[in-house]
């Protein structure tokens, strides 16, 4: 990728900024397919482990590209950040099934941050990469509802009620830490905390019920939809 010059400079200090931030939270979901591997949770096959574990590397193929994008932008990398110790110290203290959770918490913000990118960063070539991760960031979200339809089958309305209560409290605490933390970049751009708080629930309804995601359970358990 060459040099990216054609940016203004707040719009590219604030999506530098946006881009180091998430390509830091792309690095850093190794451990979940460890995890998942040694598991014995009834809910996990083969199969299954098998998608945890070219879901996590298809994370890994997005830090690099991001990576690549920071480069033709010359920004440095970030090494942590607080929200980024916050998510992961969150996702530490928690199980898999948890663990999954906050997972499909910052897909929903993933999905919404790179279409946003998409659509209104009039680069090429920072469009393109956007675009890419977007459409793979909602095929992930779409892994996350088929397994979590799998997870809650068996659940009981009041843990079916407890899971749901959980994602949006997170859900609404990673939007609220998402709009003070990239305030720039969402001003850049346009975006009102409203609007991505709409885009976020969106993203989340548009996928319910999660009882009628079986067909797309069934076409993420095949290796080609997750290869990295
Ligand atoms: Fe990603
Ligand atoms: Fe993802």
């Amino acid at each position: 990728m060459q040099r990216i010059r054609e940016l203004s400079p707040e719009l590219h200090d604030a999506l530098g900024r946006a881009l180091a931030v998430f390509q830091l939270g792309e690095a850093g979901e190794g451990r979940v397919a460890h995890e998942a591997a040694r598991s014995d949770a009834p809910f996990l096959d083969a199969a299954l482990v098998e998608c945890i574990d070219l879901y996590v590397r298809e994370e890994g193929r997005h830090a690099r590209e991001l990576l690549r994008v920071l480069r033709a932008m010359e920004v440095e990398p970030l090494r942590r950040t607080p929200a980024e110790r916050l998510f992961r110290w969150t996702r530490r203290a928690l199980g898999l099934r948890q663990k999954m959770l906050t997972i499909a918490v910052a897909e929903v913000v993933g999905v919404v941050f790179y279409g946003l990118v998409h659509e209104r960063v009039a680069c090429p070539d920072v469009a393109a990469v956007a675009k890419a991760i977007a459409n793979d960031e909602a095929a992930h979200l779409d892994f996350q509802a088929a397994l979590f339809a799998e997870i809650l089958r068996e659940a009981s309305p009041a843990w079916r009620a407890l899971a749901c209560a959980a994602f949006f409290a997170v859900g609404a605490g990673a939007v609220a830490t998402v709009a003070i933390d990239q305030r720039a970049f969402l001003r850049a751009v346009g975006c009102s905390p409203a609007e991505l708080g709409r885009r976020c629930l969106h993203e989340v309804t548009s996928r319910w019920p999660l009882e009628d995601r079986g067909a797309v359970w069934a076409s993420l358990t095949r290796q080609d939809a997750l290869a990295a």
